[in-house]
């Protein structure tokens, strides 16, 4: 099932939301992007209430005192605490741009859901809107929203293919005449890659590393650090796992492009499927204007390099990757976006 709604029923919607594993952004109409914040919330568990949100209750993760819980309301993609949910998305935009958002008389949101969300996940993303007032929510599929945000020329005949790279997901799909051809949605992504660099240190080096700071190691392999053209070995500080001191350690970086080698091969794997699923007439456009990336882990220094040599494509990463997918929605609600006119003359 996909989930698009109209364009005539989106540009009737006053804002637009993507709830994200990783972040949330939310886009306002005639306001622009309005929050880009981490999908997080801190919690005092002996009244329940909100101590932080975003960036600041990211940053008390591992380091709360045992009332404070740190969560995340969306994970896998999709929305599974609704109604912390709520109340994270109710502090973030704050309490100046929830009053102008109540003003409106019949509120209308969109969102964007992962390729071929169940009902269920539709129906949890739904819920959370509507608790934050909006009588009317359109949903529309990320990989279109992403590709409209990226200006990819989706309402044209000749196809173009999309990588929507994301903390829990990398979504795939071929796009033509506005819709999507083919698709695969896989359940890898940032986090996984990050999980994978945090077992290698730990199993062959005996070194902590919370995931949040894998970030250093990843920029340490910057320089297509995913190819053999990058540095031999980086230096990486941690806690010894057995006397939880501090300690560096010399990390050879071909064992870390070994170690995340699982998680790049399921995404391959899917690229190769939506090929090999597309037709002919498609693939040889493909060809020519190649891949496009987008999503925060499109960032992954060296993912494109790796792209390039394993299809022999040319690869391309979107100008603001991460925000992508609400800037998409952003531009259908703005009326950016001009409606699928056929005409076979091409007069
Ligand atoms: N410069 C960077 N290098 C490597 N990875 C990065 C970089 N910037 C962000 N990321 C990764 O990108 C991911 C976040 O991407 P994004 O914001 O697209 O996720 P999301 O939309 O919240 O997730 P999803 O769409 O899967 O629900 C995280 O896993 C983060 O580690
Ligand atoms: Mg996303």
């Amino acid at each position: 099932m996909t989930a698009t709604a109209s364009l005539e029923q989106l540009r009737r919607c006053h804002f637009a939301v993507d709830l994200g594993a990783a972040r949330t952004r939310v886009y306002v109409k005639g306001a622009g992007l309005v929050v880009d914040q981490p999908s997080v919330a801190a919690v005092n568990t002996r009244n329940g209430a909100l101590i932080a949100v975003g960036e600041f209750a990211e940053r008390m993760t591992g380091r709360t005192p045992d009332y404070i819980r740190v969560v995340r309301p969306v994970s896998g993609g999709t929305v599974v605490d609704i109604e912390m949910a709520q109340r994270m998305l109710r502090h973030l935009l704050g309490d100046r741009m929830r009053r102008s958002l109540r003003r409106r008389p019949r509120l209308r949101a969109a969102a964007c859901t992962p390729h071929d969300a169940d009902p269920l996940a539709q129906r949890a993303t739904i819920e959370t809107l509507v608790g934050l007032g909006a009588r009317r929510v359109e949903l529309v599929d990320t990989l279109i929203a992403a590709a409209v945000g990226c200006g990819l020329p989706v309402e044209r005949a000749e196809a173009t293919m999309i990588l929507v790279c994301g903390a829990a997901a990398t979504q795939v799909a071929v796009l033509s005449l506005g819709s999507i051809v083919t698709a695969q949605r896989m359940p890898v992504g940032g986090e996984a890659v990050d999980r994978a660099i945090v077992q290698h240190l730990r199993h062959e080096h005996a070194l902590m590393l919370p995931s949040q700071s894998v970030r250093p190691l990843q920029v340490a392999l910057h320089g297509n650090g995913l190819t053999a053209d990058g540095p031999a070995s980086t230096e990486i500080h941690g806690r010894d796992v057995a006397t939880g001191l501090a300690r560096s350690v010399l990390v050879d970086t071909a064992a870390v492009r070994e170690a995340i080698q699982t998680p790049l091969t399921t995404v391959l794997d899917g690229i190769y499927k939506v090929l090999r699923d597309c037709p002919p007439d498609l693939v040889a456009d493909l060809a020519d204007r190649g891949i496009m990336m987008v999503g925060g882990s499109a960032l992954l220094p060296g993912l494109d390099q790796m792209l390039r040599e394993a299809t022999g494509m040319p690869v391309n990463i979107a100008e603001r990757p991460d925000v992508c997918a609400v800037q998409g929605l952003g531009d259908m609600l703005e009326g950016k976006v001009e409606p699928l006119v056929l005409d076979p003359l091409g007069a």
